[in-house]
């Protein structure tokens, strides 16, 4: 069974009188371990379907799910659940807060699981270690690069152990030599921990990190490409 699941997804917006159909009729497998990358124009559909793999939004009608757990079906307690113990989330502009250093920002996700503090404190040092920052546990974000922020995000992210991380245009506040070190982190944990992963990008060389791209248009899917990877060959 494939981790991720979509069968016959649709999401509507309604807002007054104006219906947007921001995805239709969507049909996707993705397999543990998989790397995949979400591509389209603005507008396609790609944060509302990256909404609904992370379950921070429910389609309006068909089937997803996740982990054996159908969505439609559970409640929003439940779904919540599913959410913290399953998935991990990075954004484009990283989101961390100001006033907590590095380990304190990559303890919060732990502490709302009720872990104690000595486990915490451990699982945060782990996760900076395996971002390489190992040295910076105790720098605030003001005083870290873009690059290093975006990798306390990451570190955050995967604290937590999930399966699978998200990630909205990840390298999209970075210039590129920086983005490629993202990426080159994202494959580490695909490879090395078997975290499946699903970002969305709008840069061509980022998506072919992945082993597939997912090319959407006008809330459909309109082409999925199997990337040969070379990468290893250079
Ligand atoms: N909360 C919302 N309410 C109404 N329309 C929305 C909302 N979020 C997104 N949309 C619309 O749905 C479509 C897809 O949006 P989105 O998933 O954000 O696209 P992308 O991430 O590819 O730029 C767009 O037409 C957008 O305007
Ligand atoms: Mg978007």
């Amino acid at each position: 069974m494939p981790l991720l699941e979509l069968s016959n997804i649709c999401r509507t917006y309604k807002n007054g009188q104006i219906h947007i159909e921001a995805l239709k009729d969507i049909n996707l497998s993705i397999e543990e371990g998989d790397f995949i990358s979400i591509m389209g124009p603005s507008g396609s559909g790609k944060s509302t379907l990256l909404n609904i793999i992370g379950c921070l939004d429910r389609p309006t009608s068909g089937t997803y799910t996740i982990a054996g757990n159908r969505v439609e079906k559970m409640s929003d307690n439940r779904l919540a659940d599913i959410r913290n113990q399953l998935i991990g989330f990075v954004f484009q502009s990283f989101h961390l807060l100001p006033d907590l250093d590095a380990r304190a920002n990559v303890e919060l996700p732990l502490i709302y699981r009720g872990m104690g503090g000595r486990e915490r404190s451990r699982r945060a040092i782990q996760a900076l270690e395996s971002v390489g920052l190992g040295e910076r546990v105790h720098h605030l974000p003001s005083q870290l690069s873009g690059g290093e922020q975006q990798r306390v995000a990451i570190a955050r992210a995967i604290a937590g152990e999930p399966r699978v991380l998200l990630a909205d245009e990840p390298t999209g506040a970075l210039d590129s030599k920086t983005g490629e070190n993202i990426m080159a982190i994202f494959e580490k944990l695909n490879r090395e921990m078997g975290i499946t992963i699903v970002q969305v990008t709008h840069e061509e060389n980022i998506a072919r990190y992945g082993h597939r791209i997912f090319r959407l248009k006008d809330g459909k899917i309109d082409r999925i490409e199997e990337v040969r990877n070379d990468k290893t060959m250079k």
